[in-house]
């Protein structure tokens, strides 16, 4: 027996900003049948992850394809992974089963078929939907969680400003630095998402930042008393504004610089003496550092919700065909909250 797998792949490195046109549904027949002796793994693909970082992996080069195993360089043509779960449909892994519930990486598809050493792992729910996680419970979660409390370590008290704050590891970040005791504010490209902030979120304050011309005066009026922590997810001017309105020993956790993944040549360039005399920290991290702590993460993170007090934003778009449409979403503000794309029903 066999199934036909549609699946998305580039045309060739995109090295701008993503199109429609950069992108093609292929499609190719999957037999489910293994070969006697065979470890591998087939899935049906659920929910899979939509990600910023998926378009450094498709550029003609970039850092991150020499430095982290997961963002490897996409080749056109090729299948593409990424984060999501699936429902094992045949398995010649003695660890997993017919119907068992997996998270891990998957292909851009309908199908995946994951080869011996592939990222994958039994998914408990915990009584919480498929989706939740993909994002709050996945990999979003580990990087707000762990970039916040590992990379900024936050004292009580202090302020907290986080940029793209509407998307997925930014809302999340707001929401743990708030239940921590910080004052938080956040910016987003929208007026919805600034109100979505204050009202449901609970922000102290937030701001449109499309609608602002003086990025180090407007965080000047939003923190008078200056920055602690700053969560960045956009790099560029927003990355000076807010390092030029940093309190003494501030921390910068440098989590993503969507801003400037579209365009190479705009890059941020901070005050390096303010960074000097204020004894600035700034630091890059990744999420996949941090997995000693993701017994810690889920546990908080689960109580948290258990006791209502964490919000869930989820954006979800339906069908293999929508994938390239969500991704490009991502660099145009479309999204509010963590962007996924579900695949099949269970
Ligand atoms: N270090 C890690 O391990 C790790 C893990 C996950 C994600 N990240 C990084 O974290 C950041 C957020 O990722 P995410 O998955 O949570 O995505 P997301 O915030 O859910 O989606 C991206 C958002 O970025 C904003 N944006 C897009 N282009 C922008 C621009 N030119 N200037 C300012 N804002 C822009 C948009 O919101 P607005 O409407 O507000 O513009 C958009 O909704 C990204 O930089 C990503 O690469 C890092």
């Amino acid at each position: 027996m066999a199934v036909s797998n549609s699946y998305v792949v580039i045309k060739a490195h995109i090295d701008g900003s993503p199109k429609e046109s950069d992108f093609e549904l292929k499609s190719e027949s999957i037999s489910l049948l293994l070969d006697s002796g065979s470890n591998d793994v087939i899935l049906k693909n659920l929910y899979l992850s939509i990600d910023p970082y998926q378009l450094n992996r498709m550029k003609s080069q970039s850092s991150s394809q020499i430095y982290s195993t997961l963002a490897a360089a996409i080749n056109p043509g090729e299948a593409i992974n990424g984060y999501g779960v699936g429902e094992v449909l045949v398995s010649g892994n003695p660890e997993f089963q017919k119907g068992d519930l997996v998270v891990g990486l998957i292909t851009w598809g309908e199908y995946s078929v994951i080869k011996p050493g592939g990222m994958l792992r039994k998914l408990e729910l915990m009584g919480f939907p498929l989706s939740n996680h993909v994002g709050i419970l996945g990999f979003s979660g580990l990087t707000a969680y762990a970039g916040f409390f590992e990379v900024c370590k936050p004292k009580k008290g202090e302020k907290v400003f986080v940029s793209a704050a509407s998307g997925s590891v930014g809302n999340l970040v707001g929401q743990y630095a708030k239940l921590f005791g910080c004052y938080v504010v956040g910016c987003a490209g929208s007026k919805e998402k600034v109100e979505l902030l204050k009202e449901k979120l609970g922000f102290d304050d937030a701001f449109n930042y499309k609608e602002q011309t003086d990025l180090k005066a407007t965080l000047k009026r939003y923190f008078p008393d200056g920055i602690d922590i700053y969560f960045d997810n956009v790099g560029a001017e927003m990355q000076e504004a807010a390092i030029a309105n940093m309190n003494l020993f501030g921390r910068v956790a440098i989590c993503g610089v969507i801003s400037e993944y579209t365009d190479s040549g705009r890059k941020a360039a901070p005050d390096m003496i303010d960074i000097v005399y204020r004894r600035i920290k700034i630091q890059g991290f990744l999420a996949a550092d941090f997995l000693n702590v993701y017994a810690d993460f889920i546990s908080t993170t689960c109580d948290h919700l258990r006791a209502g007090k964490m919000h869930i934003l989820e954006d979800i778009s339906t069908g293999v065909e929508s994938i390239p449409s969500s991704l490009i979403g991502l660099f145009r503000g479309h999204n509010v909250g963590k962007k996924m794309v579900q695949l099949s029903d269970t």
